[in-house]
């Protein structure tokens, strides 16, 4: 695995491309859980720092990120503990993986997972995904996920979701066409919200847009830990996909 970017200064929000819009990527979630053991401190020491971006070197060619040269590059925002990036890492060994999560406990779950099975196709940003949004060249995605994204039920949190105008632009921004966006949520007034932003944007269609099909999970799919809590609790989720025109 080689070095990825490691130097401080860490990126600034006012450094971003899009400065002059209304930023919506304040990041509102918790940072730490219970406190990690010595064996993840080390993981966090060792590994982390090797596989980190650091959105204040330019990048022209996301794939020089990678050992491997990837024949695609795939990202995931809020990768929680890490369950579905790994197992699509390990799975597409020719695709190189960026991963999001500010949450300390959740970047420490997945870097376990990453030694444990020996997966080196991630690249790790443990802030607001929305810096590194902002830091990739134009059309440079091929596939996007949005699993589980936190609901942010009250009134006035809405402005807090993840899925907003701001972010809808970054993502046509990044993506390439005909790249698809995945979402999954098992709150319903955030299906229909995203159904309803996404829709505002031409640049996007929706696949298999039916409420049937959108009870399907894609073939490939890796349950997260979200995802069996709402199954615990009764909740069904919803998958959407839509492709980048
Ligand atoms: C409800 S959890 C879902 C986690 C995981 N996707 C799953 O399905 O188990 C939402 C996750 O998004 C992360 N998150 C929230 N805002 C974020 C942001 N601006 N950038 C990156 N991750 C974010 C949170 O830290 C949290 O881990």
């Amino acid at each position: 695995m080689t070095s990825a970017t490691n130097d401080k200064p860490r990126f600034r929000p006012s450094q971003s491309r899009l400065l002059d819009e209304p930023i919506a990527t304040a990041f509102f979630g918790r940072r730490k859980g219970k406190p990690i053991s010595p064996t993840q401190q080390a993981l966090m020491d060792d590994l982390l720092p090797r596989i980190s971006l650091n959105p204040a070197r330019p990048v022209d060619d996301v794939a020089s990120l990678f050992a491997h040269k990837p024949a695609e590059i795939w990202m995931e925002i809020g990768f929680g503990g890490g369950e579905h990036i790994v197992r699509q890492a390990k799975s597409n060994p020719d695709v190189g993986l960026i991963g999001c999560e500010p949450f300390v406990n959740g970047v420490v779950k997945a870097l376990v997972q990453m030694r444990e099975q020996d997966v080196g196709n991630i690249r790790v940003y443990d802030e607001d995904a929305a810096h590194i949004l902002d830091w990739l060249p134009t059309a440079s995605l091929d596939r996007l996920f949005l699993l589980y994204p936190d609901p942010w039920h009250k009134k006035r949190h809405w402005k807090r979701r993840f899925v907003s105008d701001a972010n809808l632009e970054r993502f046509i921004r990044v993506l390439k066409p005909g790249a698809l966006f995945r979402f999954a949520s098992d709150i319903e007034p955030y299906v229909n919200w995203t159904l309803n932003h996404v829709e505002r944007f031409d640049a996007f269609e929706e696949i298999d847009a039916t409420p049937e099909k959108r009870l399907e999970a894609w073939p490939d799919w890796q349950t997260t830990r979200y995802e069996e809590k709402a199954f615990r609790e009764g909740r069904r989720p919803h998958y959407l996909t839509f492709r980048r025109k």
